[in-house]
């Protein structure tokens, strides 16, 4: 009984971790980043600005690369552009989420939405929000965009005058913080029809909410990380666990006040354009026993989802955009007041899935 404890521990241990991903895995024959796949790059990963160390793995080893995360766990990264298609876009449903990723998104984004749902119910989920996605629906949003573009580009020109005033045209300005704000709103606008007002008010939960899930500092991304692979972490009392139960809970009760208003609108003659509203009206047209048909739960958890993957994605693509036009002017038609640089703080630069 002790011995074959022990042999299984081993197993466990060195086995899953050394063995496996060097000589059985099935991805082993993909370029691997070198180093010993007990605590792979974690260090490298933790100590660096997320993706630098991906990018020159990148430019060593090719567009398809393997590193691993501690314990033998396997990553794949990938820049190819047929091979992001072929996953992100005609066979979505061939690559499941790694099941500690799921466990660790489950209380932000709720098991049942499109994110994480993975195979058949996948597929379901794509098929239901595939009109509210669709280009023409998202072209009827346009006019949504502008209110909030306004407000963000006075903001942006508060902080410009300011810094052109302290620092002349040398300076740098950070307004990652604003851009934040504003694709917050919009998210809430055109996915809800709901106005957060992150951009007109000091005090805004839901933003302050994901800014301290989302946080990039090590120590953050530490507690994250021992999350994925310790389940006793979710337990101790530390600053993550409080922002991610928090988070949850005001995800929840935002989720479940949108849902239930957004029903009752279905029996009004005119439904509104948003995204949820359409994922509803197209969701109502199906029978009750249909197949296809989404329940209460799952679009709840879309409601949930698509404010986590909408919102520090769309900024940190803003923010890089604006970055990259201050930085090569030429490139936009408009003229602009001075040179300076948005300098994009480095816990918020990137997307966060
Ligand atoms: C520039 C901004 C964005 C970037 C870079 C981005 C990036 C991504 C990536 C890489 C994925 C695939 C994740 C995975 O399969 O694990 C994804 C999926 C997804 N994103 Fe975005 N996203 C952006 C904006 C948005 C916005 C604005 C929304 C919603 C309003 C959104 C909603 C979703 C949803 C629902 C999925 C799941 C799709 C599926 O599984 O079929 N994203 N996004």
């Amino acid at each position: 009984m002790l011995f074959n404890f022990a042999m299984m521990s081993t197993w466990n241990f060195f086995g899953r971790s050394i063995i496996y991903p060097i000589y059985l895995s099935p991805l082993r024959h993909i370029p691997t980043v070198l180093g010993c796949p007990l605590w792979g790059q974690t260090y490298t990963r933790l100590t660096n600005e997320i993706g630098v160390p991906e990018r020159t793995w990148h430019e060593d080893l090719g567009p398809i690369i393997r590193f691993h995360l501690p314990f033998g766990t396997e990553r794949i990264s990938i820049v190819d552009e047929q091979a992001l298609r072929e996953i992100n876009v005609r066979n979505p449903h061939y690559f499941v989420r790694p099941a500690q990723v799921i466990r660790w998104m489950i209380p932000i984004l709720g098991e049942r939405g499109i994110l994480l749902a993975n195979g058949v119910l996948h597929v379901r989920q794509r098929k239901a929000l595939a009109f509210a996605f669709s280009p023409a629906s998202i072209r009827r949003l346009e006019c949504r965009f502008w209110e909030k573009g306004f407000c963000l580009t006075d903001e942006l020109s508060g902080l410009l005058d300011c810094s052109l005033q302290e620092h002349g045209s040398d300076g740098c300005l950070d307004g990652f913080d604003w851009i934040q704000h504003a694709t917050f709103d919009l998210i809430g606008l055109v996915s809800f029809d709901w106005d957060v007002n992150s951009l007109g008010s000091t005090v805004s939960p839901l933003r302050n909410v994901f800014a301290e899930i989302f946080a990039l500092d090590t120590g953050s991304c530490l507690v994250q990380t021992l999350r994925l692979y310790l389940n006793f972490v979710k337990y101790l009392l530390c600053k993550m666990n409080r922002a991610i139960d928090s988070g949850s809970k005001v995800l929840k009760e935002i989720s479940e006040q949108i849902l239930p208003s957004k029903l009752k609108d279905m029996d009004s003659t005119i439904v509104s354009d948003d995204i949820i509203s359409q994922i509803i009206s197209q969701n109502e047209k199906l029978p009750h026993n249909h197949p296809d048909r989404l329940s209460y739960q799952e679009i709840k958890h879309d409601i949930m989802t698509i404010f986590g993957a909408g919102h520090d994605t769309t900024a940190a693509a803003l923010a890089w955009t604006l970055d990259q036009l201050s930085k090569h002017p030429s490139k936009t038609n408009v003229e602009p007041k001075s040179k300076p640089t948005f300098l994009l703080s480095k816990t918020h630069a990137y997307p966060t899935h």
